[in-house]
C-alpha cells in the first residue's frame, strides 16, 4: 500500500515536472490545454467528491479565464475535508488565487507554489501542513495575501520573503514559528495586517514597523517577543487592532498612542510594560477594549479614558496603579467591565461608576478602598458581577443591595464590614455563582429570607461575628453545593438538607454551640425536635405531602418488585431453553459470520471473546435505545467494545445476507467524527459491532459527571467542549452530505477518544434500519427522551431537520451543563422550552449557561453566547426554520474564532 502511493506521488511529480518544461520552454505562462494535465493530477491527488467531466474549468470551486478549456486563474476548495498532494497545483501558470483552507493537507508547503508568478492570494490556513515556511515562496512576488495560520510549521520567517513587496496581509498564527520578527516587514509598502500570534517567536518587535505602511491590524499575542512597543506604530496613525498579550515586552505605552483615532482595540496584558498609562490615550476616541493586566504599570487611572466614549472594557487589574478611580469615568456610557483588581487603589467606593448604566462587572477586589458602601450599590443598573472583597470597606452592608436584580455573583470577603446581614439580600433571587460576606465583623441572625435564593451555589458567611439558630428556611436554597458557616458563633441543630450534611465538618466547624450532622457533636434529645420538620408549622399539606410520598413510594417499590419477577422468570425460561437444547449458558454460541474490517487487527480479535463478553451483564458500559455497548478484552490484551443490536427489525435480522451487505457497508463510512464499525459478528440472531474502546466514555458522562468506570471523569473546560460541539457536528454533516439520517443523537451517543475528540456513535442503526420501507416503527425510532423534536409527534418520519434538532439539543447541555429533561424545569418543561423561554422569564443568557465556563474569561462568554445562538436556531419549533448542519458547522467555526 504505501508503495504504491509512493509510486503515485512520484508520478504525479513527474507529471508536473514535465509540464514545467513544457510551459517553460513555450514561455507564454497562459496556461491553456497543459492546464488539463496538472488539473488531472490534483483531482487524482486530492480526489474532491465532484470533480468529474472532462471540461476542468466546470469542475466545482474551479476558475478559468475565458471559459472552458482555458487557463486556470482560481481554485477555491475550503472545508472540503482534503488530503494529499497538492503540488500539482504549482503547474498551474496563470493561477491568482488558491484557497485550500480547512482541509486535511499534511506534509510540507510545496516549494513549487514559489513559481506561480501571478499568485496573489494563498491560503492553506487550517490544515496540518509541517516542516519550514519555503523560501522559494519568496518567487511568488506578486502574492498580496498570505495565509498559513493554525499548521503546523516550524522554523524561522525566511528572509527570502522579503522579495513579496506587494504583501498586505500576512498571517502566520498558530504555528510553532521560532526565531525573530524580520525587520524588512517593516519595509513593505502595503502591509495592513500582520498577525503572527500564538507561535515561539522571540526577539524585539521590529522597529520602525508601521512607518512606511498602513498598518492597521498587529497581533502578536503568545510569543516570547522582548523588548519594547515601538512607538513607529502609532505614528502614521493607522492602526485599528494592537494585541501584543503574553510576550515578554518591557519599557513604556508609548506616548503617541492617542494618534491613532482609530483604535479600537489594545490588549497588551501579561507583559512586564512599566511606567505611567499616557494621557494622551483619551485621544484614542474609538477605543472599545483596553486590556492591560498583569503588567507593572504605575501612577494614576488617567481620566482622559472618559474621552473614549465607546469604551466596553478596561481592564487594569494586577499593576502597580495608586490613587482613586477618576469620577469622569462615570460618564462611560457603555463601560460594561471596570476590572482593577490587585492595584493599590484607594479612596472611597467610587459612586460616579453607578452612573454607568450598562456596566455589569465591576471588580475593585484586592486594593486599599475605604469606607461604606453607597446604599443604591447597584442602582438599576444590569451589575452582574460586583467582587469588592479584600479592600478595607467598612459600615454596614446596605438594604439598597436588594436592588442588584441581575447580580450573580457577590463577594464582600475581607472588608471591615459590620452590622447585620439585611433581610433584602434575599430579593437577590438572581445571586448564582457565590454569595460571599466571609472575613468581616458581621454580628446578629441569619436572615430567614436567604432561604429564597434557590440558584445559589456557594454561600461563604464564615469567619463574622453571626449568632442564632440556622434557620430551616435555608432549606430553599435548592441550588446550594458549596456551604462555610465556619468560625461564627451560630447555635443550635445544624437543620437536615442535604447540602448541609454532605458537606464537610469545617463548613460548620467553628461554632461553640452548634451541633447535629456533619459535625461530629451530638444534639442530644433537646433538639430532637427542631431536625427536619419545624413542628409549628406542620399543616395538612405536610400531611398531604407524606401520605403522597408514601403512596409513590409503594408503587415504585411494586413496579420494581414485578419487574424483578418479570425478569427472573423470563430468565429462567432462557435457561430451560438452553438446557433443553443441551447447552451451558457459558459455552459461546457457533459464529455464523463474523469479518474484520482493519487488517492490522485481525489477529488481535478473537470473536468467541467478543460473543463471551456480552454474556457478563458487568461488562456493560451504556445502553442505548438501539444497544448496549460491552467492553470486551481480547486473549491478546487489546481492549474492543462490543455493541450488541437491541432486535428492534427481526427482518432484517433474518434476511442475513442483506445484514452481511449492509454490515460490509459500514466499512465504508470513514469521518474522524464517525464512530467506525471495526468489525462484525452474527451468531443466531444477534448482530455484534466491533469498535475501538473509547477511554473517556461518552459526552453524557463528561457532562454530568456521571461516573466512568475507566476513570477519565474530567470535567472539561469550555474550548475543550467547543472543539467537541464542533466534532459532532461535522460528524453529523458528513452523514447528511451522504443523504443518511441519524436516528438517535444524544449525548449518550457521543464518545470521546483518548485526545478528546468526539465521534457520533450508533450510525450503522441508520443503515441497518430501513425507515423508508417502514419496518422500524416510530417506537423504535424515537430516538432518547427530550431529544425527539416536537414535529415527530405528527409526521412519525425521523428527518434532517429533526437530527438538526436534537444536534441543537446536545448544544444546549453543553451549554448550560443540564440534562435534556429534570424536574427542575417544571412541569411539561423541557431544557428547549426552559431556555427559550428565558426572555419571558426575564432571565439574561448568564442565567442559563453554566456560570462556571461563561464566568471564566470574556472570550469564552461571547463564545458561549455565540453557540447559544446557533443551538436556539437549531431548537426552532418550526422544522424549516433550522439550518442545515453544513450551516451550523460554519456557525459554530466562526464562534470558535470570533
Ligand atoms: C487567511 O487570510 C486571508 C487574508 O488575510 C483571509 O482573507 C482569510 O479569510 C484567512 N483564512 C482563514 C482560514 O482565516
Ligand atoms: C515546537 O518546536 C520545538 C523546537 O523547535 C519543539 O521542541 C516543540 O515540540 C514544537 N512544538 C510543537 C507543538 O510542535
Ligand atoms: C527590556 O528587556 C531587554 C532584554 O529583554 C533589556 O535589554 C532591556 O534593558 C529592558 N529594558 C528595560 C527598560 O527594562
Ligand atoms: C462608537 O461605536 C459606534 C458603533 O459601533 C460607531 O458608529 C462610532 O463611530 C464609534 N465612535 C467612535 C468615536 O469611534
Ligand atoms: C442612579 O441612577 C440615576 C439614573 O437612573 C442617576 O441619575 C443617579 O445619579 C444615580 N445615582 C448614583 C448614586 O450614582
Ligand atoms: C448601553 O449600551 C448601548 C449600546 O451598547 C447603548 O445604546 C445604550 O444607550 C447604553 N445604555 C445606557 C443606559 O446608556
Ligand atoms: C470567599 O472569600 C474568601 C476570601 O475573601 C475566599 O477565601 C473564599 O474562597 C471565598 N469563598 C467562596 C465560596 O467564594
Ligand atoms: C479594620 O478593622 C480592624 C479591626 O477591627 C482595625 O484594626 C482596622 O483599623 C480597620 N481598618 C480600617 C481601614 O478601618
Ligand atoms: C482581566 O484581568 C484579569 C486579571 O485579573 C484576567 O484574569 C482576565 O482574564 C481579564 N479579563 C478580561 C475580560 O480581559
Amino acid at each position: 500500500m504505501p508503495a504504491a502511493g509512493c509510486r503515485r506521488r512520484f508520478l504525479v511529480s513527474l507529471v508536473a515536472a514535465a509540464w514545467f518544461v513544457v510551459v517553460g520552454a513555450d514561455g507564454a505562462g497562459g496556461g491553456g490545454v497543459g492546464d488539463g494535465v496538472a488539473m488531472q493530477a490534483l483531482r487524482r491527488e486530492l480526489a474532491p467528491p465532484d470533480w468529474d467531466g472532462e471540461d476542468h474549468c466546470a469542475w466545482r470551486g474551479v476558475t478559468c479565464a475565458g471559459g472552458g478549456g482555458g487557463a486556470v486563474t482560481a481554485i477555491d476548495l475550503p472545508r472540503r475535508g482534503l488530503r494529499g498532494d497538492f503540488s500539482a497545483a504549482a503547474g498551474l501558470r496563470a493561477l491568482a488565487r488558491l484557497d485550500l483552507s480547512f482541509n486535511a493537507l499534511r506534509g510540507s508547503v510545496p516549494a513549487a507554489l514559489g513559481e506561480l508568478g501571478r499568485l496573489e492570494f494563498l491560503d492553506l490556513a487550517m490544515n496540518k501542513l509541517s516542516g519550514p515556511v519555503p523560501a522559494s515562496l519568496g518567487g511568488a512576488i506578486r502574492l498580496r495575501f498570505l495565509n498559513l495560520s493554525n499548521n503546523a510549521l516550524s522554523g524561522a520567517i525566511p528572509d527570502e520573503l522579503r522579495s513579496l513587496r506587494d504583501l498586505q496581509e500576512l498571517q502566520i498564527s498558530g504555528n510553532n514559528l521560532t526565531g525573530a520578527i524580520p525587520g524588512w516587514l517593516a519595509g513593505l509598502p502595503g502591509l495592513r495586517v500582520l498577525s503572527a500570534y500564538e507561535n515561539a517567536l522571540s526577539g524585539p518587535i521590529p522597529p520602525g514597523l508601521g512607518l512606511s505602511s498602513k498598518l492597521q491590524v498587529l497581533n502578536l499575542h503568545s510569543n516570547a517577543l522582548e523588548g519594547s512597543i515601538p512607538s513607529s506604530l502609532f505614528d502614521l496613525g493607522n492602526l485599528q487592532v494592537l494585541i501584543l498579550t503574553v510576550n515578554r515586552l518591557n519599557g513604556t505605552i508609548p506616548d503617541n498612542i492617542g494618534r491613532c483615532a482609530g483604535l479600537s482595540n489594545v490588549r497588551i496584558g501579561n507583559n512586564r510594560l512599566a511606567g505611567a498609562i499616557p494621557a494622551s490615550l483619551g485621544g484614542a476616541t474609538s477605543l472599545t477594549y483596553f486590556e492591560a493586566d498583569s503588567n507593572e504599570l504605575s501612577g494614576g487611572i488617567p481620566a482622559q479614558f472618559a474621552r473614549c466614549a465607546n469604551l466596553t472594557l478596561l481592564n487594569l487589574s494586577y499593576n502597580r496603579l495608586a490613587g482613586e478611580v477618576p469620577e469622569v469615568l462615570g460618564e462611560l456610557k457603555n463601560l460594561q467591565e471596570l476590572i482593577v483588581s490587585g492595584n493599590g487603589l484607594s479612596g472611597e467606593f467610587p459612586r460616579s461608576i453607578l452612573r454607568c448604566r450598562n456596566l455589569s462587572k465591576l471588580d475593585l477586589s484586592y486594593n486599599a478602598f475605604r469606607g461604606s458602601l453607597p446604599e443604591s450599590i447597584c442602582n438599576g443598573s444590569r451589575m452582574q458581577f460586583l467582587m469588592l472583597d479584600h479592600n478595607e470597606f467598612s459600615g454596614g452592608i446596605p438594604p439598597g443591595i436588594g436592588g442588584c436584580g441581575r447580580l450573580l455573583e457577590l463577594q464582600l470577603g475581607n472588608n471591615n464590614l459590620t452590622g447585620e446581614i439585611p433581610p433584602e439580600m434575599g430579593k437577590v433571587k438572581s445571586l448564582q455563582i457565590a454569595l460571599n460576606l466571609s472575613f468581616n465583623h458581621l454580628v446578629g441572625p441569619l436572615p430567614r429570607e436567604l432561604g429564597w435564593l434557590d440558584k445559589l451555589v456557594a454561600l461563604d458567611l464564615s469567619n463574622n461575628g453571626i449568632s442564632g439558630e440556622i434557620p430551616g428556611d435555608l432549606r430553599g436554597m435548592l441550588s446550594l453545593i458549596e456551604v462555610n458557616l465556619s468560625n461564627n458563633r451560630l447555635s443550635g441543630a445544624i437543620p437536615v438538607f442535604g447540602p448541609f450534611q454532605k458537606s464537610a465538618a469545617s463548613s460548620f466547624s467553628g461554632n461553640t454551640k452548634l451541633c447535629g450532622d456533619p459535625l461530629v457533636v451530638d444534639c442530644g434529645p433537646i433538639y430532637g425536635s427542631n431536625y427536619g420538620i419545624d413542628h409549628r408549622k406542620i399543616s395538612y399539606r405536610v400531611a398531604l405531602a407524606v401520605v403522597g410520598s408514601c403512596v409513590l413510594i409503594f408503587s415504585v417499590v411494586s413496579l420494581v418488585v414485578a419487574l424483578f419477577m418479570w425478569r427472573e422468570r423470563q430468565e429462567k425460561e432462557a435457561e430451560a431453553k438452553m438446557a433443553e437444547a443441551g447447552e451451558v449458558v457459558v459455552v459461546a454460541p457457533q459464529v455464523l459470520a463474523s469479518n474484520m474490517f482493519i487488517e492490522s487487527l485481525q489477529q488481535a480479535i478473537d470473536f468467541q471473546s467478543c460473543v463471551k463478553a456480552t454474556f457478563k451483564d458487568a461488562n456493560a458500559v451504556s445502553n442505548g435505545a438501539f444497544s448496549t455497548t460491552y467492553k470486551a478484552v481480547m486473549p491478546s490484551g487489546l481492549v474492543v467494545c462490543v455493541k450488541k443490536l437491541k432486535s428492534v427489525d427481526r427482518a432484517v435480522i433474518h434476511h442475513q445476507t442483506k445484514m452481511i451487505r449492509e454490515l460490509e457497508c459500514l466499512a465504508h463510512i470513514k469521518h474522524p467524527n464517525l464512530v467506525r464499525a471495526i468489525g462484525y459478528v452474527i451468531y443466531e440472531d444477534v448482530a455484534l459491532l466491533l469498535h475501538h474502546h473509547m477511554p473517556n466514555g461518552t459526552l453524557l458522562q463528561l457532562l454530568h459527571n456521571i461516573d466512568n468506570p475507566d476513570g477519565g471523569n474530567q470535567k472539561p473546560d469550555w474550548p475543550r467542549l467547543l472543539s467537541i460541539a464542533i466534532d459532532v457536528a461535522e460528524g453529523l454533516a458528513y452523514l447528511h452530505q451522504d443523504a443518511i439520517i441519524h436516528l438517535d443523537i444524544s449525548s449518550g451517543n457521543v464518545f470521546i477518544d483518548s485526545h478528546y475528540n468526539a465521534l457520533l456513535g450508533e450510525v450503522e442503526i441508520s443503515k441497518l434500519l430501513d425507515t423508508s420501507k417502514g419496518t422500524a416503527s416510530i417506537s423504535a425510532v424515537a430516538g432518547s427522551f427530550g431529544y425527539i423534536p416536537p414535529e415527530y409527534a405528527y409526521t412519525m418520519q425521523v428527518t434532517v431537520p429533526g437530527n438538526v434538532y436534537s444536534f441543537g439539543v446536545v448544544l444546549l447541555e453543553i451549554l448550560t451543563s443540564k440534562l435534556p429533561v429534570d424536574e427542575e424545569f417544571g412541569e411539561g418543561v423541557d431544557l428547549v422550552k426552559w431556555v427559550h423561554c428565558a426572555p419571558a422569564r426575564g432571565e439574561t443568557p448568564e442565567q442559563i449557561m453554566d456560570p462556571r465556563l461563561s464566568t471564566v474569561s470574556f472570550v469564552w462568554r461571547r463564545q458561549m453566547l455565540a453557540v447559544l445562538k446557533v443551538a436556539m436556531l437549531c431548537t426552532e419549533r418550526a422544522p424549516a426554520k433550522r439550518p442545515k448542519m453544513k450551516k451550523v458547522v460554519e456557525m459554530l467555526q466562526e464562534a470558535k474564532n470570533s
